[in-house]
């Protein structure tokens, strides 16, 4: 299958592997890539750009294949060495940037004039299409249901990928909800030239996490997850968990009052606990209602070659079928 993405970045299959905190290391974007998708390093995980500069060292270790490197860029009083992690995926010659969170421009000059091409996370048309006017190659349009940051505008995909469609001339992926060869064809039919995927990722073989997350999310539906942090503008999609819903007791009680320091025993430094120790009740950790189409945990390869049959047949059986 040949799209405006697999053509971008140079990549077999148009599957991509979201950044993801304490879960995109050098295992699962090797595995990703080296299944010819596209697997991701999330830089913030690494704390620090000489620790990014190991684990692009120990991700090539494990592949001949291009992967890229997520950028987040988060609201903090201390911020991340953000230019420190320019240089180091610079000097790495990462051939490709997710970067998310905060509007990327004061970067793109410096990752443009090295080559490096950029896909910029949204969760609106209107960011997308600032995404676009400021020179990224490529949007990843994230609709509500989505794990993780879904943004304060509450569009599904069916609506806001044709959207996207409708307005964009760079090549977009769809993410959010996606799972299979089913969510594939259908992004594709919205408009999109392919797929990312997070919480799918999180339940495979590779993705090196503690066995109690992937089994969690193995057991979860698509009621299981919870929007948090509506009243600081600020809302993230998570696993239901005895955490999630004391903070969402504390932010019924308080209403506007709510900051964030009332509920910091509940999303601070919870990564680590969940996804190495297995601590599941650690805080509220990003999950998507994707869970409810994940029943398995198959290595990487299985479930990108199996979503790519399972496309291929769609398209050529059931929808040709039709016509
Ligand atoms: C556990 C987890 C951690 C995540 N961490 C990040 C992150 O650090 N940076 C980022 O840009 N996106 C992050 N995401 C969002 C994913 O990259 C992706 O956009 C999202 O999961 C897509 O929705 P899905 O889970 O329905 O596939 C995270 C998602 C999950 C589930």
């Amino acid at each position: 299958m040949h799209t405006r993405i697999t053509e971008l970045f140079g990549i077999t299959h148009p599957i991509i592997q979201g950044g993801m905190h304490f879960v995109g290391r050098a295992e699962l974007a090797a595995a990703v890539s080296s299944a010819g998708g596209l697997g991701i390093i999330t830089a913030l995980t690494q704390k620090t750009p000489e620790r990014l500069r190991a684990e692009v060292a120990r991700c090539r270790s494990m592949t001949d294949q291009p992967f890229g490197v997520n950028l987040t860029f988060l609201p903090a009083v201390t911020p991340p060495d953000y230019a420190g992690f320019v240089q180091a995926i610079i000097d790495d010659g990462i051939p490709i940037v997710e970067t998310a969170g905060n509007n990327p421009q004061q970067w793109l000059p410096a990752l443009k004039a090295a080559g490096i091409k950029v896909i910029h996370k949204c969760t609106s048309v209107r960011h997308a299409l600032k995404a676009q006017r400021i020179g990224c190659d490529a949007v990843s349009v994230d609709g509500f249901e989505c794990g993780g940051h879904p943004g304060e505008d509450d569009v599904p995909n069916m609506i806001l990928l044709p959207r996207a469609a409708e307005e964009l001339t760079i090549p977009f992926v769809a993410s959010g909800g996606m799972a299979d060869g089913r969510s594939l064809v259908a992004a594709l039919a919205l408009g999109a030239d392919g797929i990312n995927m997070g919480t799918r990722f999180i339940a495979t073989k590779e993705a090196p996490v503690h066995d109690n997350v992937k089994q969690a999310i193995v057991a979860a539906t698509e009621l299981d997850t919870r929007l948090i942090m509506r009243p600081l503008r600020n809302t993230e999609r998570v696993l239901n968990n005895d955490a999630v819903q004391r903070l969402l007791d504390k932010e019924r009680t308080l209403g506007a009052d709510l900051r964030f320091d009332d509920i910091f025993g509940e999303v601070a430094g919870v990564y680590p606990r969940v996804m190495e120790d297995g601590d599941l009740d650690a805080g509220a950790w990003s999950c998507g209602m994707v869970i409810g189409l994940i029943h398995d945990i198959p290595t990487c390869q299985d479930l990108i070659e199996r979503t790519m049959a399972e496309a291929e047949q769609i398209i050529r059986e059931r929808l040709g079928r039709l016509l």
